[in-house]
């Protein structure tokens, strides 16, 4: 018999004591209950018209909102191609059947905790989504029910090493091919955060905290550190794309042999700290966790099967932290500085056309803060339009804050008026611009054609992909110096830095890393892999402010691993921006 009981939290940890509610079942898993949106608005004394019951069309039995399995839009062309029973919600959606947008915005101020979003990356088949599938049923942000369902489901296809993975894989081609394609988010609360988590490889641009995850598994984890590997490619993106905060999650440690093996975990931790350090991170603020996706070792709590292992430690600047499961190591990430009093940058992720509600636009606002009513422009194509609505996750609030991914419902415009990558900002304060041009300081790593004049590689920008010519090679970059080392030079090859100026074969909007940091990183790409990472350093006709490079002066900083930003800011004489 299964008796269950709920213990109070009561500890010296003032921020969200309330929030955190541990209920205990004996005789089977701890299960850790957040706060739903509704206990949140009771507590808050905020009162909302509830949002119509939707109901699961396979069972007849209405759903709870807070328990819905699918958090993400889709857009409507997919919505055909799926039918499997976890997307009842996103099909009714589409079919205008229940209106997803309540009319009374909830008030933003009633959100106390800040968000974090943590992505997931790693080699192919490393046990991402497992990771997240069973991370996220621990959280209990999937009942019971649905993780049955999805077992049986994943034993009816001959898939059942799937189950957790696909809480996350809902696409029909996606579990077939037992790979993710699609991007998925989900989001629970641990006690000092909301915790968005991504399951996509290649968002990297969203994210605060990167968890690494990589298989102990004999084979796979060398295949993962192989000079093509995704592991390595991965840990790169994510340092050039600002992700400072990493978690290696050490995974399938049961199947190491034999199995919880300490003497193959410490040899991934020692390679995979070398290759950290080589990506540009401090080894000491990076959080090393052995854990078992499938058994559900150390993610939320302790496990006894590796007694070797007592708590992960770091060191930062603000202070030492340690922990002992994955779920402590993302509750103890630093609060993300976000760029809340800059003008308004929302990169614009999908696009949808819902039912009744029309257009969203959906994406992560990298800076500034968004209002209903607000005018918008959108580049590169200088849409000017209305903002109706603003939607954090699934709730209309009065106002999404720097580091929300949001839905923005507009006014008058259509499906096509909008795409991935354009950008979104004010129009009276700073909007964001159409480039035709611009010149960035790159570092090439792996070169498989010659880069040189007319070599036109695609181009990775916030959220845009934009194939661009290179028209001229202005310098070599000394490494350590960050002085030029040669003019005009023909090539760059692997391992050497230079300043480049690129044209954009078709629009795209982008800013100068000195001015938004996050809308200025690129990240140059072929179908083999990442060719070069770097920085927009001047867009013809746009003057930066003195009041911009200062108030991003860490951000420079930061990128001093490359030898050259640090000292670009320092002696203004040698400035890419200043010379150029
Ligand atoms: P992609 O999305 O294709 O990049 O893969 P992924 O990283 O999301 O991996 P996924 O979660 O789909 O897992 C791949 C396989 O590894 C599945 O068969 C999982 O059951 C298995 N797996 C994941 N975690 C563990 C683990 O901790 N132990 C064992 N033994 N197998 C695991
Ligand atoms: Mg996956």
């Amino acid at each position: 018999m299964e008796i269950e009981t709920t213990v109070e939290y009561i500890g010296s940890h003032s921020a969200g004591i309330d929030a955190l509610r541990t209920s205990v079942t004996f005789g089977g898993v701890q299960r850790y209950t957040p706060e739903t949106s509704n206990d949140k608005m009771a507590r808050s004394g905020f009162s909302q018209p509830p949002l119509p019951p939707i109901v699961d069309t396979s069972t007849g039995n209405s759903i709870d909102n807070d328990r819905l399995p699918d958090i993400t839009f889709v857009e409507p062309s997919r919505a055909s191609a799926i039918r499997t029973a976890t997307s009842y919600r996103t099909q009714s959606v589409i079919m205008g059947e229940t209106p997803r947008l309540p009319p009374v915005p909830q008030n933003r101020a009633n959100v106390t905790k800040p968000y974090v979003n943590v992505v997931f990356i790693g080699h192919v088949d490393a046990g991402k989504s497992t990771l997240i599938g069973h991370l996220t049923y621990k959280c209990d942000v999937i009942d019971e029910a649905t993780m049955n369902r999805l077992a049986n489901e994943a034993d009816a296809a001959g898939k059942s090493s799937y189950k957790y993975a696909w809480v996350m894989d809902k696409l029909k081609a996606e579990r077939e091919k037992g790979i993710s394609i699609d991007s998925k988010m989900r989001k629970f609360d641990s006690i000092q955060f909301e915790v968005v988590v991504i399951d996509a490889p290649g968002h990297h641009d969203y994210a605060d905290v990167a968890v690494l995850v990589v298989s102990a598994v004999k084979g796979e984890f060398e295949e993962g550190m192989r000079h093509q590997g995704q592991t390595r490619e991965h840990l790169q993106l994510a340092y050039t794309l600002g992700v400072r905060q990493l978690i290696v999650a050490v995974n399938k440690m049961d199947a190491t042999e034999p199995a919880y093996d300490e003497t193959r975990y410490t040899q991934i931790e020692h390679l995979v700290t070398l290759l950290a350090k080589k990506c540009g991170y401090d080894s000491d603020t990076v959080i090393f966790i052995p854990v078992s996706a499938w058994e559900g070792d150390n993610l939320t709590q302790l496990s006894d099967k590796m007694s070797w292992f007592k708590s992960w430690k770091i060191k930062r600047r603000s202070g030492g932290a340690s922990g002992q499961s994955l779920l402590e190591a993302i509750d103890n990430s630093e609060k993300p500085t976000r760029m809340a009093t800059f003008p308004l940058r929302i990169p614009i992720h999908t696009v949808y056309k819902l039912g009744n509600i029309g257009i969203v636009a959906a994406g992560k606002i990298h800076s500034g803060k968004i209002k209903p009513n607000m005018q918008l422009m959108f580049a590169p194509n200088n849409l000017k339009t209305k903002i109706r609505a603003v939607q954090v996750f699934r709730e209309v609030m009065d106002e999404g804050r720097c580091g929300d991914t949001v839905g923005l419902q507009i006014e008058n415009l259509s499906l096509k008026d909008i795409k991935k990558g354009d950008v979104c900002g004010e129009i009276y304060k700073d909007p964001p611009q159409k480039v035709d041009n611009f010149t960035a300081q790159i570092f090439v790593l792996n070169r498989s054609q010659p880069f040189k004049k007319g070599y036109t590689p695609i181009i990775h920008c916030h959220t845009a992909m934009v194939a661009c010519k290179v028209t001229d090679i202005r310098e070599r970059t000394d490494r350590r110096t960050g002085y030029p080392a040669e003019h005009a030079p023909s090539v760059l090859s692997s391992g050497q830095m230079g300043v480049v100026d690129f044209e954009a074969t078709k629009p795209l909007s982008v800013d100068t890393f000195f001015e938004y940091p996050s809308m200025g990183r690129i990240v140059i790409r072929e179908t083999t892999g990442t060719v070069a990472v770097g920085v927009v350093v001047y867009i013809p006709g746009r003057d930066i402010a003195d009041d911009f490079k200062m108030r991003n002066q860490r951000h420079l900083t930061e990128m001093s691993h490359y030898g050259m930003m640090s000292r670009l800011l320092s002696r203004p004489d040698t400035t890419a921006t200043t010379k150029l």
